[in-house]
């Protein structure tokens, strides 16, 4: 179980701005950071490169019950990625859409979450956890104090996403792009085991016409009216 510590759970569909979002906010509270999404890009890498055919349940149990993960931070705050005992760094491999697609695969491998799910947990330390994810409100913490499910147009995730890759070399088209996040949102929300859906008590933040700084800020206000007020 959490415990006593406070979690802030940031759900919602690709593209929508959680991981970003969250970095900052889980920065301006001075808590910890759960990016559970690295954590299925990674059991998909590690598992394509052992030659796991994507829907071998077992293997990719195997493969998540004994990741050799640590997440550290770059000089620029984004996050880092080292996997094995030869700290070898992941950071850009698990951020490609090919990764992004692998993980929804093996995310819909129910021994996989269940094999993720006291590791995703022990992230929970004082003084606090921002969780970022698909199901950290409504599986993962669910007594979270607050529950945000993050979200925005379409089109305008597509247009970030689209973005964001091409500064990392993604040589698609947004038409293309629009199609994959389609098609991985489709396969998230309609899984039988944890699927995309706000929990029942998240507020929903409707990103479309927001920047960062906007989002961050309603984030915390929200936070703030639940007593999670920033350090400092
Ligand atoms: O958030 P991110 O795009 O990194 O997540 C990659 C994939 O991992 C998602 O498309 C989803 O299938 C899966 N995921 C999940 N549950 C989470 C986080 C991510 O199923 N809590």
């Amino acid at each position: 179980m959490t415990g006593a510590v406070p979690v802030l759970a940031i759900d919602g569909p690709s593209g929508s701005g959680k991981g970003t979002i969250s970095r900052l906010v889980a920065e301006r509270l001075g808590w910890q950071l759960l990016d559970s999404g690295a954590l299925y890009r990674i059991v998909a890498l590690v598992g394509s490169r052992a030659g796991l055919p994507p829907d071998d349940a077992a293997g990719h149990a195997d493969v998540a019950r004994t990741l050799d993960v640590r997440f550290g931070s770059q000089t620029d705050g984004s996050e880092q990625v080292l996997w094995g005992p030869e700290a070898e760094d992941i950071t850009a491999l698990i951020r490609t859409e090919e990764a992004g697609m692998g993980a929804s695969r093996v995310a819909a491998i129910p021994e996989v979450r269940a094999a993720l799910l006291q590791r995703q947990r022990d992230f929970a330390r004082a003084p606090g956890l921002v969780a970022d994810g698909r199901d950290m409100g409504t599986v993962v913490f669910p007594s979270a104090v607050l529950k945000i499910f993050l979200t925005a147009s379409s089109e305008e995730r597509a247009r970030r996403r689209h973005k964001q890759l091409k500064d990392k070399g993604y040589g698609g088209s947004l038409a293309d792009l629009s199609r994959e996040i389609a098609e991985r949102d489709a396969r998230d929300a309609n899984r039988p085991v944890s699927p995309l859906r706000a929990a029942d008590d998240a507020l929903v933040v409707d990103s479309t016409p927001m920047g960062i700084a906007a989002v961050v800020d309603h984030v915390l206000a929200l936070a703030g009216s639940r007593g999670v007020l920033p350090r400092g």
